[in-house]
């Protein structure tokens, strides 16, 4: 048996080894035929021996089977976004912020890299081992892709160090190469199988799926460029230094990454990596520079959801020109009214474009827009189409003037301007067509209700039939009601009806973003989960305490307040709970006796471990953070501190013991 067991181990390590040779660096040792040997012998001697199946064993990435739904799971630190420049004057600016706020004059060492075009996921490691993998999500929880994940080979399923961090979460990009991307639609052409857009497409279509065999079927790689949370903390100081770490561990990172000093570094390798874009193997967008120093980057922090130690400087995207036949003035969620411009449809870098927005009237007149106009219209990254230009040289007098309507094109209601804002809006609320179709759209969407199988076309015809007029009613639906629709059946029908009577238990922060309250997207939505201990409670606040919240100004809470004021608004919600909807209220703030201070932990805890202590800091309204600095409160040493003790006494952070700690969060 021991020997068997060694036997296993040993082919493990081989066709681990040899899958990174050939996925993750292109570089293959050994014939196919070989490597096919081994995972043959490999899968008798588990077939024979099941109990000895190893959790890193090539053979548990395929074969696993689809799932239900996604689950949801907190990233141990949130995954953040990026802010974009795309001017040298801009990146002027971002260095200045830096420095202003490092108090620091010299310049500035940046990690920088290409910005991937791809999907980004978040693998978990314990100790060592491929624990689970998410997505961004709403950058505070993901969903879990597990499933799809293992199936990349290139990811390894243990990381190969000799003593890896108890926990890491890594962080990058799935993305298609070029070549692959080209071979994958030529043979789905043949096939009669899908083409897709582009490799992000293709890339974000096969990991956000329940079934992984599809992800399995596709040739799908992933790069590091980042993590999130990870045990050893102390004992790296830079950006740089991580990386190379999680490099030595097996894990393919960014390429072409290069440590840049100041504006004109940065510069000098956004020049080069243009210059050798088309030859890379994957598409870009832009190049990314993160300050290197780690301290620095907690000193920074983030604003939203971006953090001030990182930006992208993306490349001016591909523009092309396209006509103006006609415009449209479509009516959103809030009522704001935008005109929206069809175009003769055009490809741009493999999407057709065929409506791009024009924002509002002020941006019309500013880029002189007609009616019938030629264009030149851009796509930069995943924004949405917009125009850039008119080509003054082909205007012709066939051309119209743009004129804004008079009255809401859906409901034939009132449009006011307020005083200081870009956008006009129908002011009928509740008895425009338009503005509750899309707040409904809003309303059963993956980051409100969920409601899956419930698109747009049903939500048409049982606007249209009058079947429903507002959320509320979707609670009271029956099959009956459905079956008549247009392409809905029995089963179709049954499956609706379920995932509605599914929807139903929702928490607090999804149920108050679901109402699209103007100004309050998800982070506001969780902001006031978080203060408000029940519905109740939260229809019932006012101004002063609604500023109270961080993240709230006074712009958030008048639309908050507003809302509330409406009676229709408290009776939808009323309603709502009447069908059957019950709201979760989790984790709420126990209290607010650690707000505004600053934890930062080193050494090992005996009573709790890191995330337990971290969730204790948070709910009692605390922060944590990864590095000592003059804005740290306390210092929490456990055992076998690091050299985070020294710099603390240095700098005059109080420092304190677990018990001190314990009795800190229990006086609370
Ligand atoms: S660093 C704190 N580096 O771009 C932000 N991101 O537009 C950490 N991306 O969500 C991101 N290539 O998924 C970083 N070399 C790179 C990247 C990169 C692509 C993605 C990433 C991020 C998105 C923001």
């Amino acid at each position: 048996m021991k020997e068997v067991k060694l036997e296993i181990k040993k082919l493990v390590d081989q066709i681990n080894f040899h899958n990174h040779q050939y996925h993750g660096l292109d570089n293959p040792q050994i014939s196919d035929e070989t490597f096919d040997q081994l995972i043959r012998e490999l899968l008798r001697l588990e077939h024979d021996y099941p109990e000895l199946i190893q959790t890193d064993s090539p053979t548990q990435r395929v074969g696993s089977r689809p799932i239900d739904r996604f689950t949801q799971t907190e990233h141990l630190k949130p995954m953040l976004s990026l802010d974009n420049v795309f001017t040298i004057d801009e990146l002027y600016s971002f260095e200045k912020r830096v420095k202003d706020k490092l108090d620091l004059s010299e310049d500035i060492e940046f990690i920088a890299e290409p910005k991937l075009d791809g999907v980004a996921v978040n693998l978990v490691y314990e100790s060592g081992n491929l624990k689970y993998a998410t997505t961004r999500g709403d950058g505070q929880t993901g969903e879990d892709v597990t499933h799809n994940v293992i199936t990349i080979k290139s990811i390894p399923l243990k990381l190969n160090n000799y003593k890896p961090p108890t926990i890491i979460e890594i962080r990058g990009e799935i993305i298609i190469t070029k070549k692959d991307f080209e071979l994958m639609n030529k043979k789905n052409a043949e096939e009669d199988e899908k083409i897709f857009a582009n490799p992000r497409n293709a890339a974000a279509g096969s990991i956000r799926q329940l079934d992984p065999s599809i992800a399995q079927g596709r040739p799908l790689k992933f790069f590091a460029h980042g993590f999130g949370f990870f045990s050893n903390e102390d004992d790296y100081s830079s950006y740089h230094d991580v990386m190379e770490m999680i490099k030595k561990s097996g894990v393919i990172t960014t390429q072409e990454s290069a440590l840049v000093s100041g504006v004109i570094g940065c510069m000098t390798y956004y020049e080069m990596i243009n210059s050798k874009r088309d030859s890379l193997e994957y598409e870009i967008d832009g190049v990314v520079y993160k300050v290197n120093n780690l301290s620095h980057q907690t000193n920074l922090g983030f604003i939203s959801k971006a953090p001030r130690w990182a930006i992208a400087h993306k490349y001016s995207s591909l523009k092309v020109e396209s006509r103006i036949i006609d415009i449209d003035f479509q009516v959103g969620r809030t009522g704001a009214i935008t005109p929206v411009a069809k175009l003769e449809p055009t490809n741009i870098s493999g999407v057709i474009v065929s409506n791009a927005t024009l924002h509002n009237m002020d941006e019309i007149k500013r880029k002189d827009i007609h009616c019938g106009d030629y264009v030149f219209v851009r796509r930069a990254g995943d924004v949405i189409p917009e125009i850039v230009s008119v080509n003054l040289n082909k205007r012709s007098d066939q051309i119209k003037k743009i004129i804004f309507p008079k009255y809401c094109p859906s409901c034939g209601g009132n449009i006011i301007r307020k005083k200081g804002e870009s956008a006009s809006k129908c002011t009928d609320g509740y008895n425009c067509p338009d503005q509750i179709k899309e707040g409904l759209k809003h309303f059963v969407s993956r980051k409100a209700f969920d409601i899956e199988g419930l698109g747009v076309k049903i939500i048409d015809q049982l606007l249209e039939e009058k079947i429903i007029r507002n959320s509320a009613d979707l609670f009271s639906l029956n099959k009956s009601e459905l079956v008549c629709l247009d392409r809905m059946g029995e089963k179709s029908s049954q499956n609706l009806i379920e995932s509605i009577e599914n929807s139903k238990m929702i928490v607090f922060d999804r149920f108050i973003y679901a109402q699209g309250i103007n100004d309050v997207g998800i982070a506001t939505s969780k902001s006031l989960s978080n203060s408000y201990e029940s519905l109740d409670d939260l229809i019932n606040t006012d101004l002063d305490a609604l500023l109270e919240i961080h993240d709230i100004g006074p712009i958030v809470a008048e639309s908050i307040l507003d809302y509330f004021k409406e009676k229709i608004n408290i009776k939808i919600l009323r309603r709502l709970l009447e069908s059957g909807v019950v709201i979760e209220y989790i984790q709420p703030v126990a209290s607010q006796t650690l707000k505004n201070k600053i934890f930062v932990l080193t050494g090992t805890l005996s009573s709790m471990t890191r995330s337990e202590a971290q969730s204790i800091i948070e709910v009692n309204g605390g922060k944590i953070t990864s590095s000592v600095s003059k804005n740290t409160t306390y210092l929490v040493a456990g055992d076998n501190p690091g050299s985070k003790v020294t710099k603390a006494s240095d700098i005059g952070v109080k420092i304190i013991t677990e018990d001190e700690f314990a009795e800190l969060i229990n006086d609370r």
